[in-house]
C-alpha cells in the first residue's frame, strides 16, 4: 500500500525528472494529461524513461486550430498515441441550444468547462490509478502556490479506489521549461510565439502583454481565485 505522506516527503522540492521517474516506477496504469502547451516536456522526459506511456488530451471542441495541429505534431514526432477525449454530445447540444455558444462570458466558465473538460476527464480518470499533470506553482499566485508534488486527488478518487496525482513540473519556472524546450529541441505550440503563455480554449484564452502574469490571459473576465476549470478542483479547496 502506497504511503502518500512518505512519498510526498521524498518528492518535496524535487526536480521534474525525479518526480516523473518515481511516478512511472510506482504506477503502470498512469497517464500524462497533455494540454497541447509547454507541458509537452513531460512527454519528452517520460519517453526517456519508459517506451510505453499513456497520454490523453481533453478535446473540448474549442481549442485553437494551432493546438489541434500541435497535438498531431507531437503524436507524429514521438510516435505515440494521444487519446483525445470528447464531451458528451447530447449534454453539449442541450447546453448550446439553451444558452448558445458563448454562455461562459455571461455566466462564468464552470458549466461549459464542466461539460467539455471535467466530465471527460472524470471518465478517463476512473480507468486509471494515477495521473500526471503539467501544473506549476508559478502558473498562478492565487491557486497553485500550495499544491504538493504528489497528492491523493480527492476530487476524482472513487470511494473504493484512491487516485494519485503527480505534478512533476511544480517547482520549475516558466524559464526553466523553455530552457528545456530549447536545449532538447522539443516541438512547441506556435501560439507561444504570438504572446500566448498559458493556453486553454480559444474563446477563453488571450495573449498577454509584457510583464502581465500568464493567468491574466485565461478567463480574463473572471476573478483570479476562480481561474481553475475543475480539472484541478483540489487547488481551490486547498486555498479556501
Ligand atoms: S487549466 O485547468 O487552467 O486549463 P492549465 O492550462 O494551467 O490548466 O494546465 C495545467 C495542466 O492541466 C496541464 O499541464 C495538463 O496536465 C492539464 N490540462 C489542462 N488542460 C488540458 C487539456 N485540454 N487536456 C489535457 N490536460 C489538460
Ligand atoms: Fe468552455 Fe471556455 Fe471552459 Fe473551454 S475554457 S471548456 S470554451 S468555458
Amino acid at each position: 500500500m502506497l504511503d502518500i505522506t512518505n512519498l510526498q516527503t521524498e518528492l518535496n522540492n524535487k526536480s521534474p525528472r525525479k518526480i516523473l521517474r518515481i511516478a512511472l516506477e510506482q504506477f503502470d496504469n498512469i497517464a500524462i494529461s497533455f494540454s497541447g502547451a509547454e507541458d509537452v516536456i513531460l512527454i519528452d522526459m517520460a519517453l526517456q524513461m519508459k517506451k510505453e506511456i499513456q497520454v490523453f488530451s481533453l478535446d473540448t471542441g474549442r481549442l485553437h486550430p494551432e493546438t489541434y495541429r500541435f497535438i498531431e505534431k507531437v503524436r507524429k514526432h514521438y510516435q505515440i498515441d494521444i487519446e483525445c477525449l470528447s464531451p458528451d454530445t447530447l449534454k453539449l447540444e442541450t447546453l448550446i441550444k439553451e444558452k448558445g455558444l458563448f454562455s461562459f462570458y455571461e455566466e462564468g466558465h464552470q458549466q461549459c468547462c464542466g461539460l467539455r473538460k471535467v466530465e471527460p476527464l472524470k471518465r478517463k480518470l476512473s480507468q486509471l490509478d494515477a495521473w500526471i499533470t503539467g501544473q506549476r506553482k508559478d502558473q498562478s499566485l492565487d491557486t497553485r502556490q500550495t499544491i504538493p508534488e504528489v497528492q491523493i486527488d480527492s476530487a476524482f478518487s472513487s470511494t473504493n479506489k484512491p487516485l494519485v496525482k503527480f505534478n512533476p513540473l511544480l517547482n520549475w519556472s516558466s524559464a526553466q521549461v523553455w530552457d528545456y524546450i530549447e536545449a532538447y529541441q522539443v516541438p512547441y505550440n506556435p501560439l507561444h510565439q504570438q504572446g500566448f503563455i498559458s493556453i486553454g480554449c480559444e474563446p477563453c484564452t488571450r495573449a498577454v502583454l509584457p510583464n502581465q502574469h500568464e493567468r491574466a490571459g485565461r478567463w480574463w473576465w473572471e476573478s483570479e481565485a476562480k481561474k481553475e476549470c475543475g480539472l484541478h478542483a483540489t487547488n481551490i479547496k486547498t486555498n479556501q
